[in-house]
């Protein structure tokens, strides 16, 4: 394994299964720490063989990914969900923060359908722009947000969409990022009449189904209908509304 800083409180993890897992762009896997716990994560780049994860460190679970060493032993087990879709020829794809996360791969796997890609980043500063610069390879054109306007332009990466569904007439638009935001994309989309996917957050023990601890309401599982959604499967559920802490209580 390899464990680099990518920016502030973000870490790159790449890793070698002992058996290659195939992943679609969207698909998450649980991540084991042995005696810390277990943790969704989404896959964000490489093959099969060797994989990446974007892990934004925010408690005890993604503190200990942190201190990982090159020869450490963790273990997965995924993929779960369903991936994101790939449709038409010009594709707009909205990250918010360590959402970024799943957009890496999915560009990756756009460019390589011939899709034109306009990728849009945001996050609170400079320093909090994980996967930039592989978001400026791998898209035809990138605009970065941030809040307080050390780079690219001040303000959400909301604000840049609203322009470009009117410039680019994409045929669909992809968004990861806090919910708020991911909120804000669909009404954007749904405004605009283009189909829009989003890869929805929820608190996920199992993964596979069975504790219901990631329910969205209307018999939705994130761990098994999503994580990657279209939006207007969403309508109805408690997407932009209840959030469950690990008891289900709602947060
Ligand atoms: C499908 C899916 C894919 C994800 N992909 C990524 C990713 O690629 N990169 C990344 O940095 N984070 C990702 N997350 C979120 C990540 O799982 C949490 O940030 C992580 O579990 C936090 O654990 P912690 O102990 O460090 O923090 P805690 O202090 O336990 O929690 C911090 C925050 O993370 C949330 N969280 C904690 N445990 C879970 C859980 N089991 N499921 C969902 N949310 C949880 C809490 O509700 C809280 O808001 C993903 C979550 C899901 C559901
Ligand atoms: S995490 Fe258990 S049902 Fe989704």
């Amino acid at each position: 394994m390899e464990n680099r800083e990518e920016c502030e409180r973000t870490i790159v993890l790449r890793l070698r299964p002992e058996r290659p897992i195939r992943w679609e762009p969207g698909q998450f896997l649980m991540l084991g720490i042995s005696g810390v716990d277990e943790k969704p994560m989404a896959f964000s780049g490489g093959d099969d063989r060797e994989f990446e994860l974007t892990i934004e460190i925010v408690g005890p679970f993604t503190e200990r990914c942190a201190d990982l060493e090159p020869g450490d032993v963790v273990w997965v087990r995924g993929p779960y969900g369903k991936p994101f879709e790939v449709r038409g020829s010009r594709a707009v794809v909205v990250a918010g923060g360590t959402g970024v996360a799943p957009l890496v791969p999915l560009v990756e796997r756009l460019r390589r359908a011939r899709v034109h890609v306009t990728s849009v980043l945001g996050g609170p500063h400079a320093d909090r722009l994980p996967r930039k610069d592989d978001l400026e390879k791998l898209s035809d054109e990138l605009y970065v947000t941030t809040e307080d306007g050390s780079e690219g332009r001040k303000g959400f990466p909301t604000d840049v969409l609203e322009e470009l569904v009117e410039k680019e007439c994409p045929d669909v638009v992809y968004a990861c990022g806090p919910e708020g935001m991911l909120v804000r994309v669909a009404e954007i989309a749904r405004e605009h009449d283009v189909p829009c996917q989003v890869s929805v957050v929820r608190y996920v023990k199992c993964g596979e189904g069975i504790c219901g601890s990631c329910a969205l309401g209307k018999g939705l599982l994130v761990c098994r209908d999503g994580p990657v959604f279209w939006t207007e499967e969403l309508e109805g559920t408690e997407f932009g509304g209840v959030r469950r802490d690990v008891t289900g209580k709602p947060e």
